[in-house]
């Protein structure tokens, strides 16, 4: 793994007590991924990393540089010829604990791993989700390590037996605990536009753009959750997860209960996309 500038076997690594990312969860991350052994759009994760170290005032890093960071990464680990994420996250830095920023600047701490990608569903099924409270921050559009409202609501979907919990702010469905949600209405693909509740997913504006050069009408629009019980098609999308039908939502089949048309389409459009790029 990388941390501070050095690779170095994980049980090697020592990070402070005081580190801010691990007292306060003060600090940011990215997870992308690669396709035969290439990092898939690399660029968009580093600029939404920038984005969101600025919008917590987190600076002494440049995000780019962590673009170089990933490839070795990939090749130390010998990742280069299969399907792997790599994890990047700064925090603010080591320093005594206060909640204001520390007194004296303090160098951010960098880490940064990658490891072989462990699919957890099968695309061709589809899976479960339930609605959850949406109990996060007002600032979603930042990707934050303060996941613990995340957390919870993906380990209560679990223990429903489901994939995703997928989160309800006054009576709109806006994202998954780990993805971007999308729902087909009458043939269109509609998800919740870009706001500061929910984070600028790369997967969701590859989704649009791959709607876009096929024809597929979209909309960037609120999806309110009596519309989320009654759309033709609900899928996810994620750097992890791809284009991943939700067949059951609540306990209740979405349509008829198997993978939609549109999504099946757009998996496959996904897939070329990704195999071209
Ligand atoms: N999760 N929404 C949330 C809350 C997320 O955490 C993620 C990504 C997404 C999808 O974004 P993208 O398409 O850029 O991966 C949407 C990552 C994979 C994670 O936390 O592991």
């Amino acid at each position: 793994m990388h941390f501070n500038g050095a690779y170095r076997p994980k049980d090697e690594v020592r990070i402070s007590p005081d580190d801010r990312g691990f007292l306060l969860g003060d600090g940011v991350y990215e997870v992308a991924r690669t396709y035969n052994g290439k990092l898939f759009t690399l660029d968009r994760h580093l600029d939404r990393l920038s984005y969101s170290l600025s919008q917590l005032r987190i600076f002494g890093i440049d995000a780019r540089a962590l673009g170089g960071v990933s490839w070795e990464l990939l090749q130390r680990n010998q990742l280069d010829s299969q399907d792997a994420i790599v994890y990047l996250q700064v925090t603010r830095g080591a320093a005594p604990r206060t909640h204001g920023f520390p007194k004296e600047p303090v160098p951010p701490t960098v880490y940064g791993y990658a490891a072989p990608i462990v699919p957890r569903f099968d695309p061709a099924e589809g899976v479960a989700a339930i609605t959850l409270p949406d109990t996060r921050w007002a600032r979603c559009d930042i990707k934050s390590v303060s996941l613990v409202a995340n957390c919870l609501g993906n380990q209560q979907a679990q223990e429903a037996g489901a994939f995703e919990a997928i989160f309800v702010r006054d009576g709109v469905a806006l994202e998954g605990s780990h993805t971007s949600l999308f729902v087909v209405i009458d043939g269109e693909v509609r998800t919740a536009p870009l706001t500061n509740y929910v984070l600028p997913g790369i997967t969701r504006a590859v989704v649009l753009e791959i709607c876009r050069a096929n024809g597929i009408r979209t909309r960037e629009t609120p999806v309110f959750a009596h519309e989320l019980a009654r759309a033709d098609e609900v899928f996810l999308a994620g750097t992890t997860t791809e284009v991943l039908a939700v067949v059951r939502l609540d306990g209740r089949p979405v349509g008829d209960g198997r993978l939609g048309a549109v999504t099946r389409r757009l998996g496959e459009l996904f897939y070329s996309f990704h195999e071209a790029h």
